[in-house]
């Protein structure tokens, strides 16, 4: 039997982003889905319901902004598995083959799974999609918000978002996005499981601890 090697891979802001991102994203659907759906129309004074929701969304919204801001930059200043590089694997030779190998074994082409440390190429192609979609979200989102104060310093910058999309759809591209990222969640979950079983890595708890292991040969 080969000896495991103990390797540090996700450093802490990369674990923290994660997993702040993470409760941001569910807090942003929850309060999202009833912002699209109202529970009441605030009748009354009273009735701040919705109030309390749209307020629980803008400061879930920032945090999640944040997050990300402080994920990118992370990947200019933190290790190479954290690294923007790792985000672009059809850029090298050997990370198309990886994406091929990685592609076959998904759609059950080919059982063989080409092991990684990092996130694996197709992943690595997912999350780089993903963060679009984060990006998108963010600045529909910001653009929706900024119009509650048409004199403001966030309206001077994404005021001009608006003379193109209607606000509709703008809310319609916002809306659309949430149920994209959804269904990444439960493809997302489903692969670290799998990998997990797979590889034998320990991809579910790397996220936790920072460390995975590998077989030395
Ligand atoms: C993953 C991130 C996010 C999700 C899943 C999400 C989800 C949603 C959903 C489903 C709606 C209702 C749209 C509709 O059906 O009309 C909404 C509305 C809105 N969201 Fe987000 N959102 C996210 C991020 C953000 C961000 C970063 C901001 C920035 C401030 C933001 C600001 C807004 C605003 C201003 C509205 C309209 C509120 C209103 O008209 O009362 N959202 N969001
Ligand atoms: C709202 C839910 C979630 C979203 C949006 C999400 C998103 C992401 C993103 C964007 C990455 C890339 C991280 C980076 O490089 O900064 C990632 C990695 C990862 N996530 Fe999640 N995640 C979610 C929930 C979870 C859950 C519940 C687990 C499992 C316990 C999990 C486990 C992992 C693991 C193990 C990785 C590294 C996997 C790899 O190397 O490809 N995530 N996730």
């Amino acid at each position: 039997m080969s000896k495991l090697k103990i390797l540090y891979v996700w450093e802490i802001p990369v674990r923290v982003t994660h997993w702040v991102n993470v409760l941001a994203i569910v807090t942003l659907c929850i309060t999202g889905i009833f912002i699209g759906h109202p529970l009441s129309i605030g009748k009354s004074a009273s009735g701040f319901t919705m109030g309390w929701i749209r307020f629980l969304h803008f400061t879930a919204a920032y945090v999640f902004a944040i997050g990300l801001a402080v994920r990118a930059y992370w990947s200019f200043v933190g290790n190479k598995y954290s690294n923007w590089r790792a985000f672009f694997p059809f850029l090298t030779a050997d990370g198309r083959k990886k994406a091929a190998a990685t592609f076959k074994y998904y759609t059950f082409i080919d059982r063989d799974l080409p092991h990684t440390v990092g996130h694996n190429a197709v992943a690595s192609t997912a999350y780089f999609l993903v963060f679009l979609l984060y990006l998108g979200m963010i600045v529909t989102g910001f653009t929706l918000y900024s119009e509650h104060a048409p004199g403001g310093v966030m309206h001077k910058m994404l005021g001009w978002i608006t003379h193109i999309f209607s606000n509709q759809t703008l809310r319609l591209i916002h809306h659309s996005f949430m149920w994209l990222i959804i269904g990444f969640v439960i493809n997302h979950i489903y692969s670290c499981w799998l990998m997990d079983i797979k590889e034998r890595g320990g991809i579910m708890s790397s996220m936790f601890s920072g460390y995975k292991s590998m077989e030395e040969d």
